[in-house]
């Protein structure tokens, strides 16, 4: 029973996006969700200035690098749960809910129970990213194509489907979440699948955020740029030739930004 528009009632679940981190980045639908629910079950990546817009109780449901999360199947469940109780409850993600957000399977899940469910999009992490760091995903004449893949699964390893080699070589841009673990894996098949060593990368580490960083580097120096990030910072690794546009319209560069894990704090804000 998916809801396109209309107020949030008792009893109801929004999956609504919390943008990358920026609160300036919220949806005006998400800000009404967050003063009117009953409940928020959130991700760990949320920031504390996006919760402390929350009339209603907080319940983390979110994990950080390698830390415990809740079981996927208990979320699901607890949502059911609660909008059974006749609350509004709001499942708060990161970025979009519907992009690396699982919010697919828990709406899936919301429509087999019979609950009333809408899903509010949010800035995924790679807008706010190419944003904040100066990095356009597409450009009419450097990059006419992009692809959103993730660096690794549920246990840890570099997905083998989508094909990462074919994949990485037949777009302009390729942006990859959660790209550090297998950062090795991930050069390495793309330099096999012929991507050309010298292709500019950056690892854009909490992006939108007064922590936000920059690493500049090469795919043949991506795994060295890789280690140097600490784990806990959420990362995003965008590949392509629009990266160097960063030069012109990005932040402020370190003079040697494009050694392996040189970092370049934000010093402009993109609000
Ligand atoms: C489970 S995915 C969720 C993606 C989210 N649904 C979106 O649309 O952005 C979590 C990953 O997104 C990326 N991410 C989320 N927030 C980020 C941020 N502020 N800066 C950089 N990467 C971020 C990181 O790769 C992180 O490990």
């Amino acid at each position: 029973m998916a809801v396109v528009n209309g107020a949030f009632a008792p009893g109801s679940v929004w999956l609504v996006g919390a943008g990358p981190g920026d609160p300036g980045l919220l949806t005006l639908h998400a800000a009404q969700a967050l003063a009117e629910a009953d409940v928020v079950l959130h991700d760990a990546l949320i920031s504390p200035e996006i919760l402390a817009l929350a009339r209603g109780r907080l319940e983390s449901v979110g994990k950080r690098a390698g830390g415990r999360r809740t079981p996927q199947l208990r979320i699901q469940d607890r949502l059911i749960v609660l909008a059974r109780q006749g609350l509004r409850v709001l499942r708060l993600k990161g970025g979009d809910p519907l992009l690396f957000g699982r919010g697919g399977e828990e709406a899936v899940a919301l429509a087999a129970a019979g609950i009333a469910f809408r899903v509010v999009p949010g800035i995924s992490a790679a807008s706010g990213a190419a944003a904040a760091a100066g990095m356009p995903l597409t450009h009419r004449t450097l990059a006419r194509s992009v692809a959103f893949a993730t660096g690794h699964d549920a246990d840890g390893r570099l997905p083998e489907d989508p094909d990462l080699a074919v994949l990485g070589c037949a777009v302009d841009t390729l942006v990859m979440f959660m790209p550090l673990r297998q950062a090795p894996a991930i050069a390495a098949t793309l330099l096999a699948g012929g991507r050309d060593p010298a292709t500019p990368a950056a690892l854009i580490s909490d992006a939108t955020t007064p922590r936000q960083v920059v690493r500049r580097t090469t795919l043949a120096q991506l795994p060295a740029a890789a280690a140097a990030v600490p784990r806990a910072a959420p990362t995003l690794l965008v590949l392509g030739p629009t990266v160097t546009l960063a030069d012109r319209i990005g932040p402020p560069a370190a003079a040697d930004a494009t050694s392996p894990g040189a970092a370049t704090p934000v010093l402009r804000r993109f609000v």
